[in-house]
């Protein structure tokens, strides 16, 4: 199968089914009532859709397995006829009765104005710009349907400079950020709803006028766990042919972590990108969180890799309550990652003693969960 190539609409790149199809994509009729949901790709569309599915289902379970989520909340600019959609998004959208729950990955700029027309709500989902890159590497990799991405190395040099599907990571959470007061737009952070699926998902129940009593919001936060949609056939993307989403190239369900960036980027990289980031994020009050701070019931799990005695012997007398006492130096190699534990003596200018040798003490660290085991991350960065 031939890969599709990018072709700038209006100067964002974009695949090239889509690219000539725009007409039909810019024209779509939005209706009162219509629902959107709103990301740049891999920022965690289908977790949000699922959510979103389930609230407005009243918690139905059953009738949410009716189809896959693609076919379930349809992707408006996706105009490529294939194993995904014998019909093109806004073919199908015009079929369907009223209320619709759309999905789109289109840049603020691109979006067909009927939607503020007629006052829709959208529900827009930014994730961090490193973990949204990874994730973005490792889905063109597996789909067939999006451009070679090249080594980690090239791809991250296009994904700095907007030369990928869907443009600019940067202009397009900071072009949504901006209009959030204009219109019906609820922001949202994939970090956040990691961090607090509860009170996330109560959010966009209130913000959709449905809300959720107690038990059914345990209920969506459970079934919208990252272990649940991974194994759920009608989440996980397995259901169509793996000729072009390819799982063993690498998962649609990969991760679904907060800071899996520190297995990708050599200090080099973050070096450069960071300074890019700056300088493109300068003017915006838009932040993001790039690692969540650790939960304190951790502090067994990150014994159980403690391996020697003696810094098992320091870590026991610190509180739990002190997760940002154990650090690990910024090091990139995963392969050090769980030995590199320290104990922080915040600022007092000590050394303090890890798996192998000695560091310089840095403060404002804090240890972060990564799957199932523990890793220690810069908070500040
Ligand atoms: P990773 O590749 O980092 O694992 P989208 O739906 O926009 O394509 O985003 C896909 C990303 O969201 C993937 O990230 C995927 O694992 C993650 N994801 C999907 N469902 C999730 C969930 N329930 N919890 C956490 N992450 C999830």
């Amino acid at each position: 199968m031939e890969r599709p190539k990018l072709l700038p609409v209006h100067g964002v790149a974009m695949l090239d089914f889509i690219a000539r199809d725009w007409s039909l994509v810019e024209s779509f009729k939005a209706r009162p009532g219509d629902v959107l949901i709103a990301t740049y790709p891999k920022a965690g569309t289908t977790w949000t859709q699922e959510i979103v599915d389930l609230i407005q289902s009243g918690v139905d379970v059953e009738f949410c397995k009716r189809s896959p989520v693609y076919e379930r909340i349809i992707f408006m600019e996706w105009t490529g006829i294939n194993f995904v959609m014998h019909r093109k998004g806004v073919e199908v959208l015009n079929d369907m009765p009223s209320p619709r729950t759309i999905k789109t990955h289109l840049p603020y700029q691109l979006m067909p104005s009927s939607f503020w027309d007629n006052d829709c709500k959208v529900i827009y989902i930014a994730r961090n710009a490193k973990d949204n890159a990874v994730s973005a590497f490792h889905f063109n990799r597996m789909n067939k349907l999006h451009p070679e991405p090249g080594t980690w190395e090239e791809y991250l040099h296009r994904f700095m400079t907007g030369n990928v599907c869907w443009g600019s990571w940067h202009d397009h959470v900071t072009d949504w950020w901006n209009m959030r007061e204009r219109h019906r737009i609820l922001y949202l952070f994939f970090e956040d709803m990691k961090e607090d699926p509860m009170r996330e998902v109560s959010r966009i129940a209130r913000f959709l006028e449905s809300p959720l009593s107690e038990q059914q919001l345990r209920e969506v936060v459970k079934l919208t766990s990252f272990p649940v949609m991974r194994d759920n056939p009608m989440t996980n993307y397995s259901t169509l042919p793996t000729d072009f989403l390819n799982h063993s190239v690498s998962p649609f369900m990969r991760k679904g972590d907060v800071g899996d960036w520190r297995n990708h980027f050599s200090a080099a990289q973050l070096e450069a990108f960071e300074q890019d980031y700056k300088k493109k994020m300068a003017a915006t009050d838009l932040r993001l969180r790039d690692s969540l701070p650790c939960r304190p019931a951790s502090l067994p799990l990150l014994l159980n890799w403690w391996n020697e005695e003696q810094q098992k012997e320091e870590v026991e007398t610190v509180e739990v309550k002190k997760w940002g006492t154990f650090l690990q130096p910024r090091s990139f190699s995963s392969s050090l990652w769980p030995r590199g534990c320290v104990q922080e003596k915040h600022n007092s200018g000590k050394k303090e003693k890890r798996g192998e040798g000695e560091v310089p003490i840095r403060s404002g660290l804090s240890v972060c969960r990564r799957q199932g085991e523990f890793g220690i991350a810069s908070r500040h960065r």
